[in-house]
């Protein structure tokens, strides 16, 4: 068994990403929006201010209260449109629920839109011709290449269906040529399908429920999950110990998916910063 090792991965991507950014003609630029103070979303989000900040971008943080109108938040994102040093913008989610996400993600110039979710690219990436892909789904592309295999005609099962992760990790790996299954809450016979499977990439968000016998002998094992635990232990969605005596490889949590979401999203900008030029 091997680890895929992300968090050496990415650092080597934002290592390549700084070095690129040093022949630009000025600095490829990101805003990141956050709405309310949801403490999990405020560590993602100076996450990706940190990380802009080291490959040299220029950043910007903008923090707005829970409580803003949706015409405030849909003119934010419109006066970012409209600037010129601001290659990529992210809407950190959830948002309040009072706004509506999918309005503030279509108004997101598509040249823009470094996470890839709105539906002009979501679009590109059914058909093939994307630029602008999710960057969790895209992460694990890079990943997957790391390991040398070829995806083409591997059965690949997908556990869990959100537009964040499920439903483009799906159109990735077919635009790969692989077979894929994506599996859901009403699903039968989840484990069948998974001992099946030469690639599982599980995004249910809970822990450790794929279990280790449930992997077929030499399978690689993305496991894009993050939970934790009563005790404060960190956990994927797979249990990593068990599923590790079967898999040929696997990704490790934390250190494994979780570097490659951030380490893409700053190849994205720098993909719009280029397209935009
Ligand atoms: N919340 C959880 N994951 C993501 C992501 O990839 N992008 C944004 N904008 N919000 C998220």
């Amino acid at each position: 068994m091997k680890i895929i090792d992300g968090k050496k991965i990415a650092q080597n991507l934002r290592k390549d990403i700084a070095q690129q950014v040093k022949t630009l003609e000025r600095a490829p630029g990101l805003a990141v929006i956050l709405v309310g103070d949801d403490p999990a979303s405020a560590v993602y989000v100076r996450n990706k201010d940190n990380a802009c900040k080291e490959v040299g971008f220029y950043s910007e943080k903008i923090n707005k209260p829970a409580g803003i109108t949706q015409q405030q938040l849909l003119d934010e994102v419109v006066r970012l449109n409209n600037d010129d040093r601001i290659d990529g913008i992210l809407v950190q989610l959830p948002l309040p629920k009072h706004l509506d996400a999918n309005l503030v993600i279509e108004t997101i110039s598509p040249q823009k839109d470094v996470d890839g979710f709105h539906s002009e690219n979501i679009g590109k990436l059914m058909q093939n011709k994307s630029y602008l892909r999710p960057c969790t789904p895209k992460g694990v592309m890079t990943m997957l290449a790391t390991t040398g295999i070829d995806l083409a005609g591997k059965d690949c099962v997908v556990v869990g269906a959100s537009n964040i992760v499920g439903r483009p990790m799906l159109m990735e790996l077919l635009n790969a040529r692989a077979t894929v299954t994506i599996c859901n809450s009403k699903t039968q016979d989840l484990s069948g399908k998974l001992r099946r499977a030469d690639v599982v990439v599980a995004a249910v968000g809970a822990p450790q429920i794929i279990q280790g016998d449930w992997i077929k002998p030499g399978a690689v094992v993305i496991d894009v999950g993050i939970n934790r635990l009563e005790n404060g232990k960190l956990v994927g969605d797979v249990d990593f110990d068990a599923a590790a005596e079967q898999a040929s490889w696997i990704t490790p949590v934390p250190g494994g998916v979780g570097p490659m979401t951030i380490a893409t999203l700053l190849e994205n900008t720098l993909t719009a910063y280029k397209n935009r030029k």
